[in-house]
C-alpha cells in the first residue's frame, strides 16, 4: 500500500517546532474591548448576563481604560446608557450627552488611547429601535432610513467633536456611512476613519447586550433593517456599498456562526476587516464555563485564533482584557 512520505506530524512534535511553522498568531495588536458608560458617579453596575462586565459612570470607565492601556490593547469600543430617551435619540447627538462627556474625560486623562464609538439610536430611543419610526405597524416597525442617517451622522460629528479617534455606524441604514463621512469631511474631519458595521446580521446573540445597553425593541424586531442570517453574497454587496461609502474598516456581526462571511470578505476586499464577538457568544461560554463544561481560557483563545484564522484583522471581544493577561502568561512560560 501507498504510504506517503511526507509525514506533517514532524513538524508538530514539540512546542518551538509548532511555533515555527505557527500560521495565525493571536496578538494584543488585534483586541478592541467594549465598554459601557452611564449616567452617575462612582457606579459599578454589574450586567448579570455578562459576568465580569459593568456599566461605568464617567470617573470608573476613566479608571478602567487606565487598566486596559496597561495591557497594552490599542483600542476600546464605547457604548453609552442615557437616562433620558425619547422617539428622536436627541441624547444620541446632545453636546452634553453620556458617550459625548465620557469622550472628553478619556482624552484627557488617557489620551493615548484609541476611542471608538458605537454610533446607533436603539439605546436612545423610547422604543428601543435604530431609527426613526415611520410607521408603528405593530408587531412591525417601519424606519425612516434617510431621516434616520441624517440623525446618525450628527451623532457621529458630536462624538467626533469630543475627540473620538473612529466611529463606528452599527444601525444598519443604507447610506449611512456616506452621510457620516459627508458631515465628518464638511467639518474638517477628513482624517477620522470610520469602522462600519456592514454585515451586521438580524442575530439572537445580541440578547445580553440589550440588557447592558438597556435597548431591547419595545415592539416588533430588527428584520427590516438588520441581515437575514441566511444570506452571505448579500454581506458582499453591504461592504462594497460601505466601502464605496467611505468606509475604512468593515464589521462582521456576530462572528463565530459568521466565520464565512469574514473568509470571503477577506478573500474579496482589500480593507481591514474586524470581528464583533458579541455578547451571546460572550455568555455561553462563561456559563458553561462557571458549570465546569468548558476550560474558559483554552475555549475564548481557540475561538478567537478561529477568527483571525477566518480572515479577522481586529478582533472585538469583551474578553479583550483576559486575553491580553494570557497571552503574556503563555510568553512568558515560553522563555
Ligand atoms: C446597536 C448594537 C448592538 C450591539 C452592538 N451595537 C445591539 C443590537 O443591534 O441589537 C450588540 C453587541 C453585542 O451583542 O455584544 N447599537
Amino acid at each position: 500500500m501507498y504510504f506517503p512520505k511526507c509525514r506533517l506530524r514532524r513538524l508538530r512534535r514539540n512546542e518551538n517546532l509548532r511555533r515555527l511553522v505557527r500560521e495565525t498568531k493571536l496578538s494584543i495588536d488585534d483586541l478592541v474591548m467594549p465598554l459601557f458608560v452611564r449616567e452617575g458617579q462612582e457606579d459599578k453596575k454589574p450586567i448579570s448576563s455578562m459576568p465580569g462586565n459593568y456599566q461605568l459612570s464617567v470617573d470608573n470607565l476613566v479608571k478602567e481604560v487606565e487598566k486596559v492601556r496597561e495591557t497594552g490593547i490599542p483600542a476600546i469600543l464605547l457604548f453609552g446608557i442615557p437616562t433620558a430617551k425619547d422617539e428622536e435619540a436627541s441624547q444620541a447627538y446632545a453636546e452634553d450627552g453620556i458617550v459625548q462627556r465620557a469622550v472628553r474625560a478619556l482624552k484627557e486623562k488617557v489620551p493615548d488611547i484609541i476611542v471608538i464609538t458605537d454610533v446607533c439610536l436603539c439605546e436612545y430611543m423610547s422604543h428601543g429601535h435604530c431609527g426613526i419610526i415611520k410607521e408603528r405597524l405593530s408587531p412591525k416597525a417601519e424606519i425612516d432610513n434617510d431621516t434616520t442617517r441624517q440623525l446618525l451622522a450628527k451623532a457621529a460629528l458630536s462624538h467626533v467633536r469630543a475627540g473620538a479617534d473612529v466611529v463606528a455606524p452599527s444601525a444598519m441604514m443604507d447610506g449611512q456611512v456616506s452621510a457620516i463621512r459627508g458631515i465628518l469631511d464638511e467639518n474638517g474631519y477628513q482624517d477620522i476613519p470610520i469602522m462600519a458595521y456592514s454585515a451586521k446580521y438580524v442575530s439572537c446573540f445580541y440578547g445580553p447586550f440589550r440588557e447592558a445597553a438597556e435597548s431591547p425593541p419595545a415592539f416588533g424586531d430588527r428584520r427590516s433593517y438588520q441581515m437575514d442570517v441566511a444570506n452571505s453574497r448579500e454581506a458582499l454587496r453591504e461592504v462594497a456599498l460601505d466601502i464605496e461609502e467611505g468606509a475604512d474598516i468593515v464589521m462582521v456581526k456576530p462572528a463565530l456562526g459568521y466565520l464565512d462571511i469574514i473568509y470571503r470578505i477577506k478573500e474579496n476586499f482589500e480593507h481591514p476587516v474586524a470581528a464583533y464577538s458579541v455578547s451571546g457568544e460572550f455568555a455561553m461560554v462563561k456559563a458553561a464555563a462557571e458549570k465546569g463544561w468548558l476550560e474558559e481560557k483554552k475555549v475564548v483563545l481557540e475561538i478567537l485564533t478561529g477568527l483571525k484564522r477566518a480572515g479577522a484583522d481586529i478582533i472585538i471581544t469583551y474578553w479583550a482584557m483576559d486575553v491580553a493577561r494570557w497571552l503574556k502568561e503563555d510568553s512568558k512560560s515560553l522563555s
